[in-house]
């Protein structure tokens, strides 16, 4: 591959999942993060010592983790990290994202990895005055809350376990107003032809009309319900959330039916098709009835039965060739 075709628009930065096309989706990424999955000859040397520092102010288990363990993982390193930043760093002491970021770029790492659960500057803004790529790992402090990095290990887990997207149904259930991950799915989705979207929610917490817009502009079909039995034979995809407390969501009960089914249980896998799967972002609380799915081969979010990687393993090797792409083009593109 010649090294302008690995770059999308926005390069270096990743920061919204509207940034990448289809064709970059299916050859640079898909590729990369299977090369990553099964192996290749200096694997542990193709970041050659580069650096990575993160900022993540917010929690994070699978996204920092894997972030980190990615970048180790392919020859490059982390000296420094900020979890929950409002404890480990000035951000506690009320200085400004931008002036955290801005810092660590003078130190002259080669990617910067953000978090940024607190509002203030949008990472766009940030990303426009820096010379190192930001990667953003989940943002809440524009409107068009995004969650990149998260939405492509979505797209790359579900082509791995169904080997397409064109044409697929896939059901988004629970708080999707606030959710990022969804926001950013529904732009990738988007990218492909036929797909079908059921947006499962209780009114009150259903997608933006700006998404909603997106779809329709980009031919892709949705349908809105609150009960998740209407439709859960339809799906091939399901895509459940949790309630974003910490985005600002109000939690609601999720066993009074009144405001609607948006529960992953025994009822919905006896409807639900064979060979369909069942995903969630994580951390997953009382959305899906763990004793009863976890079992079920469908289930793939932690662990799979099939062989095939599940959604958080896909998710260190996408982050392997996101950063592989971001710090080390020239090696990426040899890979492919
Ligand atoms: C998501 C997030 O932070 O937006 N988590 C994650 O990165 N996997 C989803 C969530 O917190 O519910």
């Amino acid at each position: 591959m010649h090294l302008d075709q690995l770059k999308f628009s926005g390069w270096p930065h990743i920061l919204n999942a509207k940034q990448f096309t289809r064709p970059w989706i299916e050859k640079a990424l898909f590729p990369l993060s299977y090369k990553m999955e099964t192996g290749f000859a200096n694997i542990r040397h193709l970041l050659g010592g580069k650096e990575m520092f993160c900022v993540f102010s917010g929690e994070s288990t699978r996204t920092r983790a894997s972030f980190e363990i990615a970048m180790q993982r392919i020859g490059g390193g982390v000296p420094f990290t900020s979890p929950m930043a409002k404890l480990s760093s000035a951000i506690g002491k009320d200085e400004s994202i931008a002036d955290t970021v801005q810092t660590l770029s003078e130190y002259g790492g080669d990617v910067l990895v953000v978090r940024n659960d607190e509002g203030g500057h949008p990472l766009e803004v940030l990303a426009a005055d820096l010379s190192v790529p930001i990667i953003n790992a989940g943002d809440n402090a524009q409107k068009d809350k995004q969650h990149p990095s998260q939405a492509l290990l979505d797209v790359y887990t579900i082509h791995r376990h169904l080997g397409v997207i064109d044409g697929l149904s896939v059901a988004m259930i629970g708080d999707l107003k606030n959710g990022r991950t969804v926001r950013s799915l529904c732009y990738i989705l988007s990218k492909f032809q036929g797909v079908h979207i059921y947006l499962v929610s209780p009114p009150e917490f259903a997608i933006g009309d700006d998404i909603k817009q997106h779809l329709e502009s980009h031919g892709v079909t949705f349908s809105e319900h609150v009960d998740l039995r209407e439709v859960a034979h339809l799906a091939d995809v399901f895509y459940q959330t949790r309630i974003q407390k910490n985005l600002g969501s109000k939690s609601w009960d999720r066993a009074d039916e009144s405001r609607g089914f948006t529960v992953i249980n025994k009822k919905v896998l006896d409807l639900a098709k064979r060979n369909s799967i069942i995903m969630h972002p994580l951390p997953c609380n009382d959305e899906i009835v763990r004793c009863e799915v976890d079992p079920d081969p469908r289930a793939i979010y932690i662990k799979t039965k099939n062989g095939k990687p599940s959604q958080v393993r896909c998710g260190l090797f996408t982050r392997m060739a996101l950063l592989a792409t971001v710090v080390a083009p020239e090696n990426a593109c040899l890979l492919l």
